[in-house]
Order: C-alpha cells, then sequence, then structure tokens
C-alpha cells in the first residue's frame, strides 16, 4: 500500500471528527455516502456534520453510516454525466456537507473522475482523495487531478484539472476486479509503455496476464511505476501544454468511438493506439505496428474495429486537443517514444476514412 501526493491525515486527533467524505462504490453499482466517523450508530447529518462523508461503490447492503447517493447498474455507460452529479450535490446538501468537508472518491475511474469533479464544484470546491479500486484507476485516472462527466456521446466534455489531497493506493482491493477488469486497466499501462519506457514494453512483451496475476510483487511494481510515470508527467506539465499531451495516445479516435459503441475505456483506448500506430506510419515513420497490435492481443484487448469512420470523425472533431482546424494527434516515433503532431482536419478525414478495418 502505499500514499501519494501531499497525503493528509484524514483522521483527526481521537478518530471522531475526521474531515473525510468518501465517494465509493462497489459490485452491487449502489454509490453512497460513507461516515469515517467513529460514530456508526449516528445518523447522516451527524456524519456530514463532523465532516466524514463517503461516496462509492458498496459490495452490499448500506450499513451504520453509509448512506445511498444514487445507483447504477454493472456496466451501464451512461453513468459519469451531469445528473450523476445532481444527485450527488442534492444528498451533499442533505447532509448539510461544508466546506470543511473532504470527498474520499473510492471505486474505479468512472467514480474517482464524479468525485473529483463534485469536490470542485460543490461550494466552489472541497478537499478530495481517492482510493482507486480498479487497475485502470490505479495506474491512471486516479492520478493528475484531471476529472469530469461525459457530454453525450463526448467524453470528458467537461471537467476540471485540480490535484487530490491524497491518493491511497492499496493492491489487495483487486482481489475482486473482475477478469475483463484487469484486461481494460492493461490498455493503459501499454500506452505508458508505447509514449514513454520502451523498457517496460519489452517487460510486457515478454509477460502475460496471468503472470502479473499470479505474482502479486511483480504487479505491485509494474502498478507503481505505471502511476509513477504518469505523476512525473503532470508534474512537468499539469495543464497539458507540452508533454502531458503524449499521455491521450490512443485517445482522440478511442473517445470517439467508446460511447457510441459501449466499450469499456480501456478497449476504445486499445483500438485507438492500434489506429494512431497506423497514422504514426504514414506520418511519423513508425515502423512497429505489429509489436504494438501483438502486445494488445496478448493482453486480451481488441486492435481493429469496423466504426463508422464518418461519425468517429464527426466526434473527433470536438476532441480537446483541436486547435481551430488543426488536431494535436499522438503519434509514436518508436516503441517508448510519443511524439505529437499538428494535423489538418481536413487531412486528418482522409486518414481516418482510410484505416483499415
Ligand atoms: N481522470 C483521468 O485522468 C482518467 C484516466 C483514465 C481513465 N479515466 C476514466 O476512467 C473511466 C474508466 O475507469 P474504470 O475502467 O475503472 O471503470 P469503472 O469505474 O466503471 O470500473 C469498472 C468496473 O469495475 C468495478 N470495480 C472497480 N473496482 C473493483 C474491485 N476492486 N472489485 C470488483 N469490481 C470493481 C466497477 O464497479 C465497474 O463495474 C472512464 O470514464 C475514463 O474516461 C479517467
Ligand atoms: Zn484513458
Amino acid at each position: 500500500m502505499f500514499i501519494e501526493a501531499g497525503a493528509e491525515s484524514v483522521n483527526e486527533g481521537d478518530g471522531t471528527d475526521v474531515q473525510a467524505c468518501l465517494v465509493h462504490m462497489g459490485r452491487t453499482g449502489a454509490v453512497g455516502l460513507q461516515s469515517l466517523c467513529d460514530h456508526p450508530q449516528k445518523d447522516a447529518q451527524h456524519h456530514a456534520q463532523h465532516r466524514s462523508v463517503a461516496l462509492h461503490e458498496v459490495p452490499q447492503p448500506l450499513g451504520h453510516g453509509e448512506h445511498p447517493l444514487a445507483h447504477r447498474q454493472a456496466g451501464e455507460k451512461a453513468y459519469k454525466i451531469q445528473s450523476t452529479v445532481d444527485d450527488i450535490i442534492d444528498q451533499l446538501i442533505e447532509l448539510e456537507a461544508d466546506r470543511k468537508t473532504t470527498l474520499v472518491g473510492i471505486g474505479g475511474g468512472v467514480i474517482t473522475d464524479i468525485a473529483g469533479y463534485v469536490a470542485a464544484v460543490y461550494m466552489r470546491g472541497l478537499k478530495f482523495g481517492f482510493i482507486p479500486t480498479s487497475l485502470l484507476a490505479l495506474v491512471d485516472a486516479s492520478v493528475g487531478g484531471k476529472n469530469g462527466i461525459d457530454v453525450g456521446l463526448y467524453k470528458n466534455m467537461v471537467g476540471v484539472i485540480r490535484q487530490p489531497s491524497f491518493i491511497l493506493h492499496d493492491i489487495s482491493l483487486l482481489k475482486s476486479l473482475p477478469h475483463k477488469e484487469w484486461v481494460n486497466g492493461f490498455a493503459e499501462i501499454i500506452k505508458h509503455a508505447c509514449i514513454k519506457d520502451a523498457a517496460m514494453f519489452r517487460e510486457l512483451e515478454a509477460n502475460n496476464l496471468a503472470v502479473y496475476q499470479k505474482k502479486p510483487k511483480l504487479i505491485a511494481v509494474l502498478l507503481q511505476r505505471n502511476a509513477q510515470l504518469k505523476a512525473k508527467v503532470v508534474q512537468e506539465d499539469e495543464f497539458e501544454k507540452s508533454v502531458r499531451r503524449l499521455l491521450n495516445f490512443g485517445h482522440t479516435l478511442g473517445h470517439a468511438i467508446e460511447n457510441e459503441y459501449a466499450l469499456m475505456h480501456g478497449h476504445a483506448v486499445a483500438i485507438g493506439m492500434t489506429y494512431a500506430c497506423h497514422i504514426s506510419e504514414q506520418l511519423s515513420g513508425f515502423k512497429q505496428t505489429n509489436r504494438v497490435v501483438e502486445v494488445l492481443e496478448q493482453y486480451g484487448l481488441p486492435t481493429y474495429m469496423a466504426f463508422d469512420r464518418e461519425k468517429a470523425f464527426n466526434l473527433l472533431k470536438m476532441d480537446k486537443k483541436r486547435e481551430k482546424k488543426e488536431m494535436n494527434y499522438v503519434l509514436l516515433e518508436k516503441v517508448g517514444k510519443g511524439v505529437v503532431k499538428s494535423i489538418p482536419l481536413v487531412q486528418l478525414e482522409k486518414i481516418i476514412q482510410a484505416l483499415p478495418k
């Protein structure tokens, strides 16, 4: 277990006046507020007044000190949206949460994104922290302070960049993670290797998911390496003026197909990376597409897809990396070296139309 970023104690003094508000989610898909306070017998308002509330996925019916905020069905895509934020805010008001409340998101990337966003807007900003429980959230979503929501088919269209007070990484939480979520998380790990870490790419080539799942030390080191790789990039360029853009490798096209086809985030990114490799062949002299495709398949991720090229381009045009009539697209020069190229939209449209199926 390790705690990142200016971690603060969530337990003040004798543990009865805890300044924390958890946002977490469990396998049932129920999202609840949970108190970190040591007075389980007290009611919701007591806990809110003691500045201790949680948003989380709860694995079983809510217990003492836990208060449901919202519900979603497992796998339901349309969840990281404004109506969920409204619902959570209504309940924070009901609980009389105030500016001394700290909101803690415990869950996958959907929960950490929502928790960070609600914390930024509720009363113009509460402190917040994360306890990521999915592989994807451990290596990526919990780190870097980008939090927000989707708007219709547009991914992360509304959001903030605001850093959490703490991130608590505990890989034992992965014990209950379904296999498909392990696969999903590896997409971002492969992304990190592609853009910045050729040695990690070679390690991934030499192993597979079953090996990492069997060896807790190996997976712990891999997760830490990934969280640190991302943290370093973010420290260098928090507001994405330069190097942080590389972290969007696979995401420009990936985001354009993710909600349209209800894909898992990692799957959409894997497909986006495959096609970004093909675009890299044309524009940055990249010659290792096969290696990337093979490693994606080795970890059970999808690569090619017969998506509607025109629809995808129309969504892609609204990507946050567009500047007027040009798109800053993340490409590879070689495995381990990402680059950003500005591509005129007219050219990009033709390239997308001609991508292999
Ligand atoms: N903010 C960022 O920088 C950033 C980076 C990458 C991804 N994201 C966002 O993250 C989201 C995807 O995150 P995700 O893949 O974690 O999805 P998710 O939050 O939907 O979690 C995936 C599933 O795993 C379940 N789950 C999570 N932890 C579990 C555990 N320990 N045991 C059992 N089940 C568990 C969840 O209930 C859910 O059904 C996307 O919306 C994406 O845009 C954000
Ligand atoms: Zn991502």
